[in-house]
């Protein structure tokens, strides 16, 4: 099968591996405005090495703290009027998705203020070019979201909904992933940014645009967080734990970004619009869900039990629900969501809202509008 759509793999510089964080300090710029979510990199000494570090390369750093999770609109317009003022040749994304989406997001705005709303930068109008005042370095501290070496954001807009916007001129010119930054999380962001990244494979793996590029590196990335993710999850000291999961994240993510995802990631879009479901762990209740729904299809099923090789399963899907059920994540979205008649309320604008999200059209099986209605009932009720 020939590849009609040209695979971009990571920026200019792609660092990873324990120590890498060092790379820092080889930046060409005078001018790097970090952007960042809490204090948490702040409190562990992160941030004073990516700090020392630019000095030593000759740039005069300024953060942008105060990120939230599912960054709004405002948000980065708040950042780009910051990187207007301070005139950033280098702009340096410190921390997770949230963090890393953000500063990929004001980077835009920055670049060409005259935009000023997030349609501005989502079809029909076409996207802006990049790099005439900065380029982009992402350091991430998290093992999921891989914004690092990926073409898109989330971006919440006013109304609460998110937006999933996608260009390879949004593709970080340097990823730095050094499994010590991603130290100090926590057990539950472990477990929750860890089964973003399965899904990013798992559903790059049977996407409908699968290549043999996009395959390697996916099927790498499904073995190590099978084998490292409950170790990670125990034992988040060990650096070499966190190691394998932050380069299992970074290829799930250069496959994805290239042949993009599927209905798991419209429903958890979906559901982190209507009730804020975190991401990764929506993504991990629903994953079971659709690997029983898209064996239906046979390529697909053939493809996964692939998968379930990798992992030293049979079947699948319950690989996927006994690895939750080891990281604390529950088996149903009624355990996250307890108040049923606001849930099933909404049953119809979810299922709408899945169906035109982005990610649907590359998944093995596209359902119908009253198809996910369906999904999202039988995700529920578990
Ligand atoms: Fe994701």
């Amino acid at each position: 099968m020939a590849i009609m759509r040209a695979m971009k793999l990571a920026g200019s510089e792609l660092m990873f591996g324990k120590g890498c964080l060092e790379h820092v300090k080889t930046i060409k710029g005078t001018r790097a405005m970090i952007v960042m979510s809490g204090g948490s990199l702040a409190r562990n000494g992160i941030l004073d090495k990516v700090c020392g570090y630019l000095k030593e390369a000759g740039l005069v750093s300024e953060v942008f703290q105060g990120v939230e999770p599912d960054p709004s609109f405002a948000t980065v317009m708040q950042g780009a009027k910051a990187m207007l003022e301070f005139e950033p040749d280098v702009i340096v994304a410190l921390g997770g998705g949230s963090a890393m989406d953000a500063a990929k997001g004001m980077w835009i705005y920055y670049e060409h203020p005259e935009l000023t709303s997030l349609a501005d930068i989502m079809a029909p109008n076409p996207f802006p070019p990049l790099r005439t005042k900065a380029r982009m370095v992402c350091i991430p501290s998290t093992s999921g979201t891989a914004s690092e070496v990926s073409r898109s954001i989330v971006i919440t807009d006013e109304h609460k909904v998110k937006h999933g916007i996608g260009n390879m001129e949004m593709m970080p010119d340097i990823a730095i992933c050094d499994p010590e930054v991603t130290a100090s999380m926590p057990k539950k962001i472990t477990a929750e940014t860890g089964m973003d990244a399965l899904t990013h494979a798992v559903e790059a793996y049977v996407s409908r645009r699968a290549n043999y590029v996009s395959d390697t590196l996916a099927a790498q990335a499904v073995r190590d967080v099978f084998e490292y993710l409950p170790k990670a999850y125990e034992e988040g000291e060990n650096l070499d734990y966190r190691e394998k999961m932050q380069n299992a994240s970074m290829v799930a993510g250069l496959a994805f970004t290239n042949v993009s995802l599927g209905i798991v990631h419209s429903i958890a879009h979906t559901l982190g619009s209507y009730f804020g479901l975190a991401h990764g762990l929506a993504d991990a209740v629903v994953l079971p869900y659709i690997i029983s729904y898209n064996s239906a299809d046979p390529e697909a099923a053939r493809r996964y039990g692939e998968l379930a090789a990798l992992a030293g399963k049979t079947d699948f899907a319950a690989a996927v629900r006994e690895l939750n059920q080891r990281l604390g994540i529950p088996a149903s979205i009624a355990e996250l969501v307890p108040d049923q008649a606001a849930y099933e309320a909404v049953l119809a604008p979810m299922a709408e809202m899945a169906l035109a999200d982005g990610c649907t059209k590359t998944n093995p099986i596209i359902p119908d509008a009253s198809g996910f209605a369906e999904l999202f009932q039988r995700i529920y009720k578990g």
